[in-house]
Order: C-alpha cells, then structure tokens, then sequence
C-alpha cells in the first residue's frame, strides 16, 4: 500500500485542515528570528516571533496523538550584537501548551561549517581578555512529548516493521545528547535561499518516534525535506508553508514531479488556502 502526502500552502498558526490527535509526530524548524542571512527583519519584534511559536505550539498540541513526540530544531539568535535566548524561551513556550519537556540534543555541524560569521576573527585582530566570541557550530533538537505513550497500542507486525537498525544506532552514536551531523552545503539547488535541515535530522527523527505508516507534519516545511524523508520510510507525510512559490520545489524534493514516469501508490495533494483561511 502506498503512503499520502498532502502539503499545505497557508500560515501554521492554525491548523484547520487536520483534525485532533490524527499526527504521529512533528519535525520541524522554524524560521530563526530574524537571523541576519537568512531571515533578516522577518519579524517586527521578538515578542511577535514568540507569538508564532505560542500559536503553533498550541495547534500542534491539538493534532498531535496522546503520547506522541515534537522534534524542535532551533537555537539562540544573535541579532545586531544582541543575542536572543530562543532556546529557553521556546521550552517554554511549548511547555505551557501543555508539552512535557523530554531532552535537548545537540546538534554539532563539522568544523569546516561557519557560514554564518567568524566571530572569533576579532580576537585575531585584537588578542587582548574581552574580544572572545566563539564562532557558532551547534543548534539545539529539543524534544517535546505530549503525554505518556502506550506501547501496547502498535500491533506486532507494524513494531516489527519499525524495528530500528542497531548498527546504524550504535555506528552512527545516535544514543547521545550530541548529534554530528553535516549541514547542508550552501549553494545547494534545492535549497537555495530556504534555511534547510540536513536530511540525516528527520531520518533519526522519524526512525526513533514513529511507525510505519503513521503520519509525520512539518508545520514550517521550507523544502519539504521531512516529507520526502517521510515518504522514504514509509510513513505519510502532511508540510505547511506559507510561501506558494516553494511548491515547486517541496514537489521536486518529494519525488512527485515524476511520480507518473515512477507509477507507484503513493498520493500527493496540494491545498492552497485562501488568503481569508
Ligand atoms: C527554516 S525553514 C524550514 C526548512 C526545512 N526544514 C527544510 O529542510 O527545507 C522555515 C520555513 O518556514 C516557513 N514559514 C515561516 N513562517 C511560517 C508560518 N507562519 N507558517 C508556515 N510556514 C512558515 C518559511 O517560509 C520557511 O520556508
């Protein structure tokens, strides 16, 4: 049997199309506030930004099942010599949505990665106490959990399915709170000009929290990476974003541009909600 695919061309405040409980997990990132390269002025403020995040959180707690995992990929934001503490802010957040806090892992791109600024270059320039600033490798995966799973509630057969490669677990060190995983290489097509994950961040996401044939959302979807790795591992797939000109992209990215030279099962649909939606 094929998997379903359905993205969403509308803003992730709400969440009408999906009904209660229905979503088996979220992996998402959302757009950073206001980062300098690729989200500049964006928001009018933080407390607007945060106001994004509360009302997502809100809706994901909705259509979330009982038990069920939220997979937050963000980090802090230096805004014009301003750091802003997104992390804290956002656990928060999603904690009085009623999420319990479950881990923070940490995300460690390779040495070679400082897109963003060399900031340690000051002290270079001036190696004197007080001109420290380390340039930024990591981002945060926080972990959020909406209530208690029932194990008992997966039959045998789909478990089996789902088993998890031990090798892949123990070779890869996905048992520890620090990920190393690549970036995605500047300049790549796809992603041009949308902050993506690498897809190694939803494949350990979706391999450790959910079964197959269940549903994964990513209510900030850029790409569409988490729905194509969705698809790839037999789970259905549900993307909102709010920028139609991606569609293009998320259809490419997900394999459905050739979905009639490939003729498989799986279904793709695109809903593009009306301004007043
Ligand atoms: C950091 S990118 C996500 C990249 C994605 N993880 C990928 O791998 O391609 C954030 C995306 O959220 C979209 N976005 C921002 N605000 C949104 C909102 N309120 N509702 C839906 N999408 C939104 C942006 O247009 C952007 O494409």
């Amino acid at each position: 049997m094929g998997t379903n695919h359905k993205l969403i061309i509308g803003n992730s405040m709400s969440m009408g199309e999906i009904p209660d409980n229905s979503v088996h997990l979220i992996v998402t990132s959302p757009p950073y506030f206001n980062a300098p390269f690729d989200y500049k002025d964006l928001f009018n403020s933080y407390g607007q930004f945060l106001g994004v995040l509360k009302k997502v959180a809100k809706e994901s707690f909705r259509v979330l099942s009982e038990g069920r995992i939220f997979v937050l990929n963000i980090d802090d934001m230096l805004v014009n010599g301003e750091k802003f503490p997104i992390v804290a802010d956002a656990i928060k957040i999603f904690m009085e949505a009623g999420f319990g806090y479950r881990d923070r892992i940490i995300w460690k791109k390779p040495d070679g990665y400082l897109r963003i600024s060399r900031r340690s270059g000051v002290l270079l320039k001036n190696p004197y106490p007080m001109y420290f600033y380390p340039d930024n490798l990591l981002e945060s995966i926080i972990i959020f959990q909406k209530g208690k799973f029932d194990y008992k509630s997966v039959t045998k057969d789909v478990r089996e399915k789902s088993k998890l490669n031990i090798t892949e677990f123990q070779q890869n060190k996905w048992y520890m709170t620090l990920w190393d995983m690549n970036n995605v290489m500047p300049g790549s097509p796809l992603e041009k000009d949308i902050a993506a994950f690498p897809e190694e961040l939803p494949y350990r996401a979706i391999k450790l929290f959910s079964y197959v044939g269940e549903t994964v959302l990513d209510p900030f979807c850029g790409s569409g990476t988490t729905m194509k790795i969705a698809r790839q591992l037999g789970r259905n797939s549900l993307g909102i974003e709010i920028k139609k000109e991606l569609v293009t992209t998320i259809t490419t990215k997900t394999g459905f541009a050739e979905q009639k030279r490939l003729n498989n099962e799986d279904s793709f649909e695109v809903i593009i909600r009306k301004r007043s939606d």
